[in-house]
């Protein structure tokens, strides 16, 4: 089941109305509505977003929660893991609401990552529709030539398609240690897809950090830290998704 659906007799129980398995009574009473029409169907899912009245009382909705969060590297992207590493909810566990991360950052990869209980949010900020721009700053092996730049620049081809133009930013190259530390922002959010951007021209990447994600950044936060975000950001962001 999709993360922000859930059955309705769940949804009722978990409002603290009442027991799950009175809620069920309720539903098949036809005591339940959901946005204003009566739903006797024990299997309906329900988004959070839809409105639901219990014997003419309204259900409190879930109050929306919206984390920035710096992932430190070595921590998975995710809710849970089967190895049982460090997984990046791990450092919400207090909070008596469930957040999920806003796309992913691989497990290597440290940096901005969201995390929210808005469904609707993180559709808004992972559909490839809608491009947020996202800066990351990699260290590379090897000397980024002029022409690399240049093709990352105008868009290159990947095993799943033509990347759209980056932005790119060589920040120092060390001769010596024959590395090159680069800035580039991208658009897109496919798998590993800084990484093999420049594993193409046969640069590994040994760090790889996301400083911003839109408007976002990581001031005042050190590895392991998360801060909520204000409304004025999270309508800043939203805006920014819808309007391009
Ligand atoms: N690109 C990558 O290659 N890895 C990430 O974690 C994010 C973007």
């Amino acid at each position: 089941m999709s993360k922000e659906l859930e059955r309705l007799q769940k949804r009722i129980a978990n409002s603290g109305y009442t027991s799950r398995r009175k809620a069920e009574t309720l539903i098949v009473e036809g005591k339940v509505k959901v946005n204003g029409t009566v739903t006797d169907e024990l299997g309906t899912k329900v988004k959070p977003s839809d409105v639901i009245e219990v014997e003419g009382i309204k259900l409190e909705q879930e109050d929306k929660l919206y984390i920035l969060f710096y992932k430190p590297s070595q921590v998975i992207t995710s809710v849970s893991d089967d190895k049982g590493r460090t997984v990046v909810t791990d450092y919400f566990k207090e909070l008596d609401t469930r957040i999920y991360p806003v796309g992913r950052l691989d497990y290597d990869t440290s940096g901005l990552l969201l995390l929210t209980n808005d469904g609707e949010f993180t559709n808004l900020m992972t559909h490839p529709r809608y491009k947020i721009q996202k800066k990351y700053v990699a260290k590379l092996k090897g000397y980024l030539m002029r022409e690399e730049v240049k093709a990352l620049e105008k868009g290159i081809m990947l095993e799943d398609g033509l990347t759209q133009p980056a932005i790119v930013k060589v920040k120092n190259q060390d001769k010596e240690k024959n590395t090159t530390l680069v800035e580039i922002t991208i658009a897109e959010g496919r798998n590993r897809q800084v990484r093999r951007m420049f594993e193409h021209f046969g640069h590994t990447i040994s760090k790889l950090q996301r400083i911003e994600f839109g408007p976002l950044n990581l001031k005042g936060l050190n590895a392991g830290e998360g801060r909520v975000m204000t409304p004025h950001e999270v309508k800043t962001i939203r805006h920014m998704a819808e309007n391009g």
